[in-house]
């Protein structure tokens, strides 16, 4: 059955105090609202956005992503709330899904479950412990939902249920359409409920059902303690799948991994790593601590405590401790201990001593350095881009290499050696401890 989807993404987002709307606060390296269409994507191919506060940036942020969606300004003047919100879409299917835009864990198969229910009006509903500012939904003996009543109008009695609104509704679009404007703004925060056609429908007749799902999964992120409660669901979402699929994680709760990276055939994580946006692992060792952003790495160890920076490309090569690459290619090149290769291509065989770094920045504009194969760089190396090292080249430890080395060379700028024998005593006294 093709459906239609509206996300409600209008909202100030007042709780969650910052001037980025709440919709683009991210969970796992993307907005909030980057992961519910992306979802809603799978189901539906008339998907609408209502957007008021900072609707251009939010639009702009999706644009990246997405196309084919329909962006929807709410009048929200005239009317404000969830109930205002739907009133500028115009579905394209029989049945409306209505989805907050505060809700990151909802998946396509959880929206899907609407669809099995044959009603005018599917609401979703699940019992908490904590059900301060949800909804709650109000039933008779027989679990028929009667009303939704809203945290700030609801009674002392009221309150104390337990069963709340989930905030995902499945509308009859003809339902939506003749029932819309009855609703009223009598309400503790003046604002049209989308919660109150609940009541209008069950005063008509029409037939209401409730869906129970899974609280974690449809939580809505209100504060930045709920952000941070998402963000741990959606971590362990995404490290069960990969670990599932055989990547091995040491302490898995201290490893971060952001929603698009890619990881197959043997993967091995340890403590403390951080994967994000845009990595790619195949055969990968990651050590403890390391960070890796927007790089391909394949059949290589990194670190510990390593730092891979974007648009790195890392092959069969072995990066150790406190070295830190970027926008660079090593292919079959060992890199043990603290070094900088930034703007570089390293070929095979070759090895970087502890401390090279590749001076690849003069203030100005950024240069290459370009390493051939079977180098073996010294300990202590500057290489001042842009620079070329051909094949089989020797640097010795110390050397700020400036100019390009032929094929086959030494590269040695190393001052003499002076030994000034006794100077210890002449200078200290002959006393000194
Ligand atoms: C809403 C429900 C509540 C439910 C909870 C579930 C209403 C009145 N209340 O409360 O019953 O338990 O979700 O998470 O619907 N929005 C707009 N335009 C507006 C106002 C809000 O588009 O004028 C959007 C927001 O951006 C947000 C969503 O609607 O994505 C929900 O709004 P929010 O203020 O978070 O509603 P809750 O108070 O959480
Ligand atoms: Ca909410």
């Amino acid at each position: 059955m093709s459906i239609s989807i509206a996300i409600m993404a209008a909202g100030l987002g007042t709780r969650m105090k910052s001037t980025l709307p709440k919709v683009l606060h991210e969970i796992s390296g993307f907005e909030m609202l980057y992961h519910i269409i992306k979802e809603s994507q799978k189901i539906s191919d008339d998907i609408h956005v209502i957007l008021y506060h900072q609707a251009d940036l939010v639009q702009e942020k999706m644009n990246r992503y997405f196309s084919g969606i329909h962006y929807v300004i709410q009048d929200h003047q005239n009317f404000p709330g969830t109930g205002g919100a739907i009133r500028g879409v115009v579905p394209k299917y029989e049945k409306l899904l209505v989805l907050n835009g505060d809700m990151p864990l909802l998946e396509a198969e959880n929206m899907q479950n609407f669809t099995h229910l044959e009603a005018d009006v599917v609401m979703s509903a699940f019992t908490c412990k904590e059900p301060f500012g949800y909804g709650r939904v109000i039933m008779d003996s027989h679990q028929n939902v009667l009303k939704i009543i809203e945290e700030k109008d609801a009674s002392v009695e009221e309150k104390k249920v337990t069963a709340v609104n989930a905030g995902v509704y499945l509308f009859k679009s003809d339902f939506l359409k003749e029932n819309l404007p009855k609703l009223s703004n009598e309400n503790s925060q003046k604002e049209y409920y989308i919660t109150d056609l609940i009541a209008l429908a069950n005063a008509q007749n029409k037939m209401v059902k409730a869906l129970f799902v899974d609280e974690n999964t449809f939580m809505g992120v209100n504060s930045k303690y709920h952000l941070s409660i998402a963000e741990e669901l959606m971590q362990e979402r995404i490290k069960r799948r990969f670990m599932e699929q055989g990547v091995s994680m040491r302490l898995p709760s201290t490893i971060y991994i952001e929603a698009d990276v890619q990881m197959s055939g043997e993967c091995k994580l340890e403590n403390g790593v951080s994967l994000l946006k845009g990595t790619v692992l195949e055969n990968a060792h990651i050590k403890a601590h390391s960070v890796v952003q927007k790089s391909v790495i394949k059949n290589s160890d990194i670190g510990p405590m390593a730092r891979i920076r974007p648009d790195s490309l890392i092959e069969d090569t072995h990066i150790g401790n406190f070295v830190e690459v970027k926008k660079s290619t090593l292919k079959g090149v060992k890199a043990g201990h603290l070094s900088y290769l930034g703007d570089a291509s390293i070929d095979e065989g070759t090895n970087i001593g502890c401390g090279t770094i590749t001076c690849n920045y003069d203030g100005k504009a950024k240069y290459q350095t370009i390493i051939g194969k079977n180098v073996f760089v010294g300990s202590d190396s500057q290489l001042v881009a842009p620079v070329t090292i051909a094949d089989d080249v020797l640097i010795a430890s110390g050397t700020t290499v400036t100019k390009n080395i032929p094929k086959g060379a030494l590269a040695i700028n190393r001052a003499p050696l002076k030994i000034m024998e006794g100077f210890f005593y002449k200078f200290f006294g002959k006393n000194h401890a």
